[in-house]
């Protein structure tokens, strides 16, 4: 259902799918997700190419996000260079070594979206409301969170005066943030320990120089128009290092403590310090199985009830049954066929829980007089139908 509800989308969106391969070089992740986040430093599964390779050399891990995999996938290719306006998506197992716990998986799946060639305002905008598309289609309860942690031009200014900060608050600090004081200073902002502390820390919106501040005022209007119920956390940092000007999170408090389920932003020097050429890129992930967390359990499953469940009675109703099947599968219904073996009381019991709408019953008797009993489980009411008619009085039309 996530996956499904997403794809759709991106297809509405123009985006073109790429499969990236479950290995790359650590280097890979060392030098996108940042040697000093959390996902490098601790979480990465490293994979030796053989047992008897010195230690470090070739050394591969699982991807623990999709964004570096699909720079690497795009620079090789050479769009960089002869086409560099592209819309990708992908989905796809991610791998980190975490402490598991509700809505935090060792192995858990991304749906992401990558835009490179686009450095404008509306191209960020378009991937909240993309999302904001998402969320209404699945009916999620959410809260969108934005912010913009500016560019190579006013990050030094921002990243000094939380420096400072820091070093003016140490003793109050937990031990993770001495760590981070001096390697990266943004991570204080999302101290869980400390999250007090930090609302006195300084904001990255009071150092952004002016195109980072009007291309953030762009994001705004356009994602308002469009009715995003958005509000700006100016302490919304993220885990990994690329991240330039526009930033958000998608947050749902059924999902627990782990409640981010879709996360993003821009990433304009990231191609180029990959070793393509400077052309500016974003993007976001959704967290499939934080997100079916977040779903109603009616919803979870990958495409609700089935249309029509077939029961059976006696081996020659199996063959018809089969056949029957076909047709109304043929004609885009969902259709289960019930296990033989069981007694109608029992399948139209199971019917039922499903929530499936309409119950076939077949047995000699039907046969032999060309009809099929067709039980409409939400009205209670049960009639032969002909077997010609049947495809009509199960579809779409007759609800
Ligand atoms: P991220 O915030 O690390 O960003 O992950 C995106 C989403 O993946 C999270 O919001 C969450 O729903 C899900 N997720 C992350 N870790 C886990 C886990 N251990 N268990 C279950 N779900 C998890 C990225 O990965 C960036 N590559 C997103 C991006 C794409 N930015 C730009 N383009």
């Amino acid at each position: 259902m996530v996956e499904e509800t997403a794809r759709a989308i991106a297809y509405r969106h123009a985006l073109n799918e790429i499969r990236i391969p479950a290995l790359e070089r650590i280097e890979l992740y060392e030098r996108s997700s940042g040697e000093t986040s959390d996902v490098v430093q601790k979480q990465l599964y490293r994979v030796p190419r053989a047992a008897e390779s010195a230690a470090g050399e070739g050394d591969q891990a699982l991807r623990p996000e999709g964004t570096p995999g699909v720079i690497r996938a795009y620079i090789d290719a050479g769009l960089d260079r002869s086409d560099p306006e592209q819309r990708f998506f992908y989905c796809g197992s991610m791998f980190r070594y975490e402490r598991p716990q509700k809505g935090r998986l060792r192995q858990f799946n991304q749906f992401g979206v990558e835009i490179f060639g686009r450095a404008d305002a509306a191209c960020d905008a378009e991937l909240i409301i993309m999302i904001d598309e998402f969320r209404r289609a699945l009916g999620l309860d959410v809260r969108f969170e934005v912010n913009s942690l500016g560019d190579g031009q006013c990050r030094p200014a921002f990243r000094a005066a939380l420096l400072e900060w820091g070093r003016a608050h140490y003793s109050e600090l937990c031990e993770d943030c001495h760590q981070r004081l001096e390697r990266n200073p943004l991570r204080l902002l999302d101290c869980k320990t400390d999250a007090e502390l930090a609302k006195s820390a300084p904001s990255s919106l009071d150092y952004l120089c002016e195109p980072c501040r009007t291309h953030f005022g762009a994001v705004e209007r356009m994602i308002g128009v469009a009715g995003v119920p958005y509000e700006v956390n100016p302490r919304l940092v993220r885990g990994l290092d690329y991240y330039t000007r526009t930033t958000f999170e998608v947050t749902s408090s059924a999902v627990g403590a782990q409640s981010a389920i879709v996360a993003g932003g821009r990433y304009d020097g990231l191609v180029e310090a990959l070793g393509g050429a400077a052309i500016p890129g974003t993007g976001f992930a959704i967290g499939v199985e934080r997100t079916a967390l977040a779903l109603a359990p009616e919803r979870y499953g990958a495409g609700g009830a089935p249309d029509v469940a077939i029961i059976a009675i006696g081996a020659g109703a199996v063959d018809y049954a089969i056949g029957l099947a076909w047709e109304l599968r043929a004609a885009g219904r969902r259709v289960e066929l019930f296990s033989p073996e069981r007694g109608v009381k029992a399948l139209l019991k199971r019917a039922d829980k499903l929530g499936v709408r309409h119950a076939l019953i077949v047995g000699d008797d039907e046969i032999r007089t060309g009809v099929v009993q067709v039980k409409d489980l939400r009205a209670g009411v049960q009639t032969a139908v002909p077997r010609a008619g049947v495809a009509a009085a199960v579809s779409r039309d007759a609800d």
